[in-house]
């Protein structure tokens, strides 16, 4: 077919999420293990290849990119796959965007702005050096900070994205919030979502946002708020500090009836729901010697196995729910 992606849900799919790279400069204990088996380089599509489906997904009713990974500013060029597809807003699509962990932000966030890109969301769990560098295991937060002053400096709206940790940034929290937010950022928390082995217990800091929002009360107003950005948070407005704050709660309260989202792998493999198994190889398709009819059908394939939600439902035990890493599909 060649009309709008719509999945055996009657869920319209607008949203895609293509990680350009599995590939990152931190090593974040919830994300991965220090020593990370990353892709052959020649798994991975060229910046054209991924430009080509993108199109072809445009086509298909995709109002809406955030590019991620891995780390997306690792890629080398990725640049000009931002410029590329910046020349369709307007023109099919609504919004470009990223999310990037912020040690590169400074050296592309003017040219990030000028290929039309309005806003970023950071990663960013902890002001605290020791915990930064025992959290990523990387020594990065000066690089992250000023990418993020830098990102502000050029026009862009920052969100920062923090993940809800258990015994390590749990009591953090809320100056992390009220620093954001008086620095003009919005936030989003995060639950800890049990993909791919990592060294530790990832279920020993998990940590339900219903903990957090009680926390946060504590202290603050919390404003139910209409607003959605097109991902699965939720919104509150802090009544004290004039800021959005955003639960993404895939453990806790479930979003997936609204998904609206499909994420795409940096070798080219649509993976339709986070949470599941289900994929379908693009890159054959895009290869082969009719890729505008295999690339049709493919996504029609990938309507049709897209799962009605994760059943994350909690983490339990050190296995994963699904043994693929984040860092492959990007979230
Ligand atoms: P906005 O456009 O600002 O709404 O961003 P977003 O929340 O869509 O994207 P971001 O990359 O900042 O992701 C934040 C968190 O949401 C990450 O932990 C993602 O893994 C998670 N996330 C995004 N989409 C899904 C989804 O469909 N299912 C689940 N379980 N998590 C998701
Ligand atoms: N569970 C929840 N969020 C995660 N992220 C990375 N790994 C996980 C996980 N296992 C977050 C990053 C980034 C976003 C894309 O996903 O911190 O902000
Ligand atoms: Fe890299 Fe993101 Fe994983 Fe951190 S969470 S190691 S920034 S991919």
């Amino acid at each position: 077919s060649s009309g709008p992606l719509v999945d055996a849900f009657d869920r319209r799919i607008t949203y895609l999420r293509l990680s350009v790279t599995d590939r990152c400069d931190l090593r974040c204990t919830y994300c991965m293990p220090e020593r990370m088996q990353f892709l052959p380089r020649k798994e991975v599509l060229s910046l054209e290849e991924m430009h080509r489906l993108a199109l072809a997904m445009i086509d298909r009713g995709i109002r809406k990119i955030r590019l991620t990974g891995g780390e997306p500013l690792v890629r080398r060029d990725v640049i000009e796959l931002v410029q590329a597809l910046g020349r369709r807003l307007g023109d099919g699509l609504d919004e470009l965007t990223l999310t990037t962990n912020g040690t590169q932000l400074a050296t592309h966030a003017e040219a990030l702005f000028a290929a039309g890109i309005r806003r970023v969301n950071v990663s960013l769990d902890t002001l605290d050096p020791g915990l930064f560098f025992a959290l990523t295991r990387r020594d990065q937060l000066a690089e992250v900070l000023g990418g993020i002053r830098a990102a502000a400096a050029a026009g862009l709206q920052v969100k920062l994205n923090i993940v809800a940790l258990k015994g390590l940034n749990r009591h953090e929290i809320p100056d992390l919030v009220a620093w954001a937010h008086g620095q003009g950022h919005e936030v989003t928390l995060i639950e800890v979502m049990p993909l791919g082995e990592v060294e530790g217990e990832r279920v020993d800091h998990y940590l339900p946002l219903t903990a957090v929002r009680d926390d946060l009360e504590q202290r603050w107003t919390l404003v139910e708020s209409t607003h959605r950005s097109g991902g699965p948070a939720r919104y509150v407005d802090v009544a004290e500090t004039g800021g959005r704050l955003g639960f993404i709660t895939p453990l806790t309260n479930n979003f997936c009836a609204t998904c609206n989202r499909i994420r795409v792998t940096a070798t080219g493999q649509l993976f339709a729901c986070l949470g599941g198994a289900e994929q379908v190889d693009l890159r054959a398709a895009l290869r082969s010697d009719t890729p505008d009819v295999l690339l049709a059908q493919a996504l029609d394939t990938a309507m049709a196995i897209k799962p009605e939600r994760h059943h994350f439902s909690h983490i339990r035990g050190a296995a994963p729910a699904q043994p693929r890493h984040m860092s492959l599909t990007g979230g």
